[in-house]
């Protein structure tokens, strides 16, 4: 008899269906049944021979002794270099050997051409390396690689959309890299769904990771953003894979940045910071001269001393405040988190700055990077008073700067590496820089001790950076 070879499972509670329903009959949600493959009774059969092929048993398993953490043996895992510092210390060290990296980001922003850019690398380090493309011709991937340089083209491309051909060429192939483009191209025979569903992309994903983990081979998915901006196949695939990066910044600006959601084996802290031009992807070893490079001291802007991962960066802060009769009033975040605007406006309103009801506000982050770090806080409020005020935060001339959490009291808390931040405005020439008064107790060297003008709550930091100038304290 033949059996039904699909089944719907609710991604919220996980029930099971024969059929798709428009409401989940286990949690009453709405919209969340997806199609996934059923196991058919051969399936079980097969699965139980291979299992016990391996040396598994599936009935009456015998106990085993766990381990003491100590004494597990970790052989040191030799990483694959992608011959880009960028993109290696966004993966913690480079590509681990049998592990599964998803890369997500809008179409055009350059995910086919930094993975080419890896590949030709590793190839021609002596590594081997697979391009499998489902959304262009090999003809197509040629005219990118061609653009990369002579190397790339070393690199051995497979167009196929086909789950199975795939899996056998890898099989031949065994190769130590793998960049699947893209993972929402490839379907399996076994479900009926359309290619990119999400059932099709788990199905894709769950056997790449099998290959990956057998075999020992770095497999790289590239995968699509939604309209919502978040990676296609609702999450799903972010728990599946060891590493998911996300690639950003806008298609119109040529500066892009790489940054870790998730890495099983590195810091989520650390970005990437990439130009396109037009011999594909260039590095960007110093992004604060980058950032920096249009900042004038006018009124709405404020430098920030961020540090992402190990890195201090500087970014250029704007703020525009402009008066409205619409209710509620605007609040438009660019680069920051909408939600801590708001937070921001609503302590700046009761303790000491500007109380902007009645006026629509506007943030933007310079150059298309996105900074997630709390020490961005003091940043944003300077720029909006400043704006208020139309006063730029520095008087005579030179840029100054600023870094610091904001807490809802109006104290300023303390933000961890005061001193690398400080250095960092001092090799750019900033004048002062206003900090949490809890910072100033770090060791400071006596250069970033020269720029720093603590304050203890957010008053006291408006007023050092735009109220009385000349009475302001510096630190010895
Ligand atoms: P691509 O890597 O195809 O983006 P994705 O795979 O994320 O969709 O590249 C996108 C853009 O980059 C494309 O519009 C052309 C541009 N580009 C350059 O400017 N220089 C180059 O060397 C290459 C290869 C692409
Ligand atoms: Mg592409």
């Amino acid at each position: 008899m033949a059996k039904t070879a699909t089944t719907f499972a609710c991604t919220s509670c996980g029930q099971a269906s024969f059929r798709w329903m428009g409401r989940c009959p286990g949690c009453g949600e709405w919209n969340t049944l997806v199609e996934g493959a059923a196991r058919t009774r051969a399936d079980e059969r097969v699965a139980g021979r291979a299992g016990r092929a391996l040396g598994r048993r599936s009935k009456a398993a015998e106990p085993r002794k766990p381990v003491v953490l100590a004494e597990v043996e970790s052989g040191a895992v030799e990483r694959l270099r992608t011959g880009s510092d960028e993109l290696d210390r966004v993966l913690g060290g480079g590509l681990v050997p049998g592990s599964v990296v998803l890369i997500g980001g809008s179409p055009g922003i350059g995910k086919s051409t930094l993975m080419s850019a890896a590949l030709a690398s590793i190839q021609s380090a002596g590594g081997r390396a697979l391009y499998v493309s489902g959304e262009e011709s090999a003809a197509q991937v040629k005219l990118r690689a061609e653009r990369l340089g002579a190397h790339a083209l070393a690199v051995p491309v497979l167009a196929e959309t086909s789950l199975d051909v795939v899996l056998a060429s890898l099989e031949l192939e065994r190769p130590q890299a793998c960049v699947i483009d893209s993972v929402q191209t490839l379907w399996s025979a076994e479900l009926t769904g359309a290619p990119g569903s999400v059932g099709q992309v788990q199905e894709v994903a769950a056997a790449l990771e099998r290959f990956a983990r057998e075999r020992g081979c770095a497999i790289i998915l590239v995968g699509h953003v939604t309209k919502e901006g978040t990676l296609a196949g609702p999450r799903v695939l972010e728990h599946a894979v060891d590493c998911v990066l996300q690639f950003e910044g806008e298609r119109e600006r040529s500066f892009r940045t790489l940054r870790a959601l998730k890495n099983r084996f590195g810091s989520t802290n650390e970005i990437g910071v990439f130009e396109m031009r037009a011999g594909g992807l260039d590095e960007v070893a110093d992004p604060s001269d980058r950032f920096l490079r249009d900042a004038e001291p006018v009124a709405g802007s404020c430098i920030l001393c961020a540090m992402e991962g190990t890195r201090p960066l500087l970014v250029e802060v704007q703020a525009l405040v402009a008066p409205t009769d619409v209710v509620p009033p605007r609040r438009v975040a660019n680069g920051i988190d909408r939600n801590r605007l708001s937070m921001i406006l609503a302590v700046l309103a009761r303790h000491g700055g500007p109380s902007l009801g009645s006026a629509d506000v506007f943030v933007n982050v310079a150059g298309g990077v996105r900074i997630e770090e709390p020490g961005a806080d003091l940043a944003v409020a300077m720029a909006i008073a400043s704006a208020t005020r139309d006063e730029p935060l520095s008087g005579s001339g030179a840029p100054s700067g600023c870094f610091g959490e904001v807490g809802l009291t109006g104290e300023l808390r303390y933000v961890a590496h005061a001193d690398r931040r400080l250095e960092e405005a001092a090799r750019f020439g900033l004048e002062q820089i206003v900090l949490p008064a809890r910072c100033g107790n770090d060791e400071l060297s006596a250069a970033a001790r020269s720029l720093a003008v603590p304050a203890p709550t957010l008053a006291k930091a408006l007023d050092a950076a735009l109220g009385d100038r000349a009475g302001r304290s510096r630190a010895a």
